[in-house]
């Protein structure tokens, strides 16, 4: 098993480019199964989730190729319906394939999604919504069969929490069924926008994107179209916290500060200080960083739960004591022992973290829990005096491209072992 050995205490200073969003690159690779002809995605990040994504794409007929940052398929007609439990596994957001399947074929069979290390992962208000629409979903022995008898049709869903996945499975499902779908409660992660504006170029009608309701007329089908994934705000908030426990100074470049929102005054809030035109943000660290006096995670534009872990990396070494409500999943504080580990005094009480700023942390032998309690642990080794060993890589090969090349590049210390 691969991992990253840091010698902390380094400053970082320089440019970084910031890569693809995978929270967008996701749904995106599951709604090219909806276009007839050939998608070409760039600025797609390498991640072991994107592969995950191509594989499912290959397994039901679709041609997908990666070159380089750019991925191109070819959706003309998937010849299966059927996707594997063993890759429903390997991704926990392979649920998004649902939607598309159902919008192009009428049918989809797939594995229930497993939980994760956040906590079980629901999907009731996906197969809620799905049902209004016209789909009939039977349920045995892990296994969802999904048909729609009398077709795909339109409906009015209201979620009852703005569920990012759920609002794209709808969107999917809905842009080539009979008739209009009207979301309301609708989630408005940026992600979500990215991939509605990629639906429209390819032929789908689409109003509200970004906005709480979200109407679609659906049409008889979509063309595929060439198209630049969104930079990822979360790997650029991770970029951020790099350099505010190594009292760095950094340009972070290709970014969408417009998608930012409810990350960049979080910053300010420490004591950091950011300037950003649309596409490049200029940070440099506080120092010392200060405290947040009580800050929790929302839907967006607040907090993004994505970012937590991350942030309270930056927060152990704060001068003053900070308060964080985790309020979107039930267990994602799992970084926090490694964190504790490593010099940290922080103390949880259910969905409440209590963080005492120290002097100084120290590194030591941690292991990644998940994809953003590993990049928390990161980045605090960066800021950490000494040694850190870093197991469990794979979790943050999930979401980060080459983290390490990154991050050398800017003057850390570490190695891929
Ligand atoms: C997406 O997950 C992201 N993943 C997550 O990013 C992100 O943390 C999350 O949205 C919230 O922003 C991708 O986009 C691939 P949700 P998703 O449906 O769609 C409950 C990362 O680190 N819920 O908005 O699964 C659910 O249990 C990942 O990049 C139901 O109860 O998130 C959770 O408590 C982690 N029933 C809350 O809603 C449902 O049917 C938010 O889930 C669906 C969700």
């Amino acid at each position: 098993m691969q991992q990253f050995v840091i010698q902390g205490g380094r400053r970082l200073e320089g440019d970084m480019l910031v890569q693809g969003a995978k929270n967008s690159a996701l749904p995106i690779l599951a709604a090219v199964l909806l276009c007839k002809g050939e998608c070409v995605l760039e600025n797609c990040p390498k991640l072991s989730d994107v592969y995950a994504a191509c594989r499912i794409l290959s397994s039901i007929g679709c041609k997908c190729v990666m070159q380089g940052h750019t991925v191109i398929v070819q959706a003309d007609a998937p010849s299966k319906t059927t996707i594997s439990e063993a890759l429903m596994q390997e991704m926990r957001s392979s649920i998004i394939f649902l939607g598309a399947l159902l919008g192009r074929t009428g049918e989809c069979t797939l594995g229930y999604p497993g939980g994760c290390e956040l906590g079980p992962r629901p999907i009731d208000l996906h197969l809620q919504a799905l049902r209004r629409m016209g789909v009939r979903i039977r349920e045995a022995n892990g296994i969802l069969t999904c048909t729609t008898p009398k077709g795909l049709h339109g409906a009015r869903i209201h979620l009852q929490f703005p569920s990012v996945g759920a609002t794209e499975n709808i969107l999917l499902a809905a842009v080539l069924a009979q008739g209009e779908t009207v979301i309301t409660n609708a989630a408005r992660e940026p992600e979500i926008t990215d991939l509605a504006k990629f639906l429209v170029r390819c032929g789908a009608k689409i109003e509200g994107m970004g906005s709480d309701t979200i109407r679609i007329q659906g049409v008889k089908s979509l063309t595929g179209c060439e198209y630049r994934i969104m930079p990822d705000r979360i790997v650029t908030a991770t970029w951020l916290a790099c350099a505010a426990v190594t009292g760095g100074e950094l340009r972070l470049l290709g970014t969408d500060a417009e998608s930012l929102t409810g990350i960049l005054d979080v910053f300010e809030e420490t004591g950091c200080r950011c300037s950003r035109t649309q596409d490049t943000i200029c940070f440099s660290a506080g120092c010392p960083v200060k405290a947040l006096r009580y800050i929790k995670t929302m839907p967006y534009p607040g907090f993004p739960t994505d970012a937590q872990a991350i942030v309270m990396a930056v927060l152990c070494k704060a001068a003053g004591t900070s308060v964080m409500e985790e309020t979107i999943f039930e267990n994602r504080f799992r970084h926090v022992d490694a964190l504790v580990r490593m010099g940290a005094d922080i103390r949880v009480a259910g969905r409440a973290a209590v963080i005492r700023g120290v002097r100084q942390m120290h590194g030591a032998q941690v292991s990644a829990t998940d994809l953003r309690g590993g990049a928390a642990m990161l980045t605090a080794a960066l800021g950490a005096e000494g040694e850190t060993v870093l197991t469990e890589i794979s979790h943050i090969d999930r979401g980060y491209d080459s983290p390490e090349l990154a991050l050398r590049a800017v003057g850390a210390a570490i190695e891929r072992k």
